[in-house]
């Protein structure tokens, strides 16, 4: 999802009480057209003055472009007013944003059928906390040696580890490939669905296809615990890690600003208000630096590397940095564009592909141009998962099982075109 230039020093959403969980009774969700100038200056007065941020954004098609405003209770109705003058036209598509955070996870009473119902505390059919999902990890290391194992390769800020899970036949001349999700908080659908993945690929194994068999598997379901847990019990919007600033009055890195390619470039900010701050330097941040320190010194054959978000059905490759591509970019779109038909196999949605800074905007520090920069893996790509819009980061938990299986066609298309390459 997206953030623009505009910049406050003093984002007064931060001063509440960090111990009561923060409401967003009365912010709402618009969708404005973003086609020409007129729409476009207003958005931009939106942000300025009245502190909008932008959620999402589609520009595919140019006549039909728009963007997603996030607004602020406070705001809402000067905001109303200022567009009526200018006469600019909106959709409500959210009228009480904390509705929606209400009705996303059902109670979990309605989900205890499955509670533990193989030893482990995971579903697909909720959303889960960093514990469930950390013990879930750890018993399937225990329940299947051969296939799993975990390793902790570091700490957040805040003490929590960071697990990765490793799925492998144990063939040293297998290739690998990387996956991450959850380095933003309130993108709860991608812890969700790479479990998903996990679940799905140790419970088939055996009945998976060769090429899936042939790759090891490194996943890391939540690489920013702490964001996490602060979404679970403070702040369901909150996006980028814990990192206390000496002011004490905005919190947090983002951490997909801070990755060490072209760190601190456009899109990413130096104010440690914004909600795209990149941190005092690349891998200033513990979740970034074990995750570097990790894939520098592992000895696996690491070819490719997927980093879940959400947001809007994308499907991005590098770079992300500047509205430019790889010499080798045809491969990477090809790859990606067959990804994209075999999630639309799944239940017809459609997911735009092309390269991050031309498809969404440019945005430097990014773990998908490192991964292709720095660590050299030919096929890196940021997804984008479900939905479009209708509920953005609070997708109901009865689409994460739809979304993990697209996440699923990703990874057996781009085992099939590692094994065969
Ligand atoms: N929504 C993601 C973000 O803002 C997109 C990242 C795409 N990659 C990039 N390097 N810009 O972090
Ligand atoms: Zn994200």
């Amino acid at each position: 999802e997206v953030n623009t230039e505009a910049e406050l020093l003093i984002d007064e959403n931060l001063l509440g009480d960090e111990n009561e969980p923060r409401s967003y009774r009365g912010a709402q969700l618009w969708r404005l057209s973003y086609k020409d100038q007129q729409f476009k200056s207003a958005v931009s007065e939106l942000q300025k003055t009245y502190k909008t941020s932008i959620w999402n954004i589609q520009m595919a098609n140019s006549s039909n472009s728009y963007v997603d405003l996030f607004v602020k209770p406070a705001v809402v109705d000067d905001a109303k007013e200022f567009l009526r003058k200018v006469q600019v036209p909106f959709n409500v598509i959210m009228d009480d944003v904390q509705d929606a955070i209400d009705n996303e996870n059902p109670p979990l009473e309605e989900t205890d059928l499955w509670q533990n119902r193989d030893g482990h505390p995971m579903t697909w059919t909720a959303y889960h906390n960093l514990e469930d999902i950390l013990q879930y990890m750890d018993f399937l290391a225990k329940s299947y040696p051969n296939l799993c194992s975990v390793k902790t390769i570091g700490r957040s800020l805040e003490n929590r580890p960071i697990k990765v899970l490793r799925i492998s036949n144990g063939d040293p001349s297998n290739k690998a490939v990387w996956i991450d999700a959850g380095i933003h908080a309130r993108e709860w659908i991608s812890p969700a669905a790479v479990t998903y993945v996990i679940d799905h690929l140790v419970a088939n194994w055996d009945s998976e296809t060769l090429d899936v068999k042939a790759i090891d598997w490194y996943i890391l379901p939540v690489m920013n615990p702490d964001g996490y847990a602060y979404t679970h019990k403070g702040d369901r919007l909150w996006r980028k890690n814990r990192r206390r600033h000496i002011n004490r009055l905005c919190n947090g890195v983002d951490l997909n600003r801070n990755y060490g390619h072209k760190w601190g470039g456009q899109g990413a900010s130096r104010q440690p208000c914004s909600e795209t701050f990149a941190g005092s330097s690349a891998f200033s941040e513990p979740e970034t630096k074990s995750v570097n320190d990790f894939l520098k010194k592992s000895g696996a054959n690491f070819k490719a590397s997927l980093s879940f978000h959400s947001y809007g059905q994308y499907i991005l490759y590098p770079w992300g940095y500047d509205r430019k591509v790889p010499a080798d970019h045809q491969d990477l779109d090809r790859v990606a564009r067959e990804a994209a038909a075999a999630i639309k196999n799944v239940e017809g949605k459609v997911y735009t592909v092309g390269p991050a800074g031309s498809t969404l905007y440019p945005a430097a520090g990014g773990s998908d141009d490192w991964a292709k920069g720095d660590l050299k893996l030919k096929y890196s790509y940021t997804i984008e998962l479900r939905d479009e819009g209708r509920y953005g980061f609070m997708l109901p938990a009865n689409q994460i099982i739809a979304s993990g299986e697209e996440s699923l066609a990703f990874a057996r298309v781009l085992a099939r075109n590692l094994v065969n390459a």
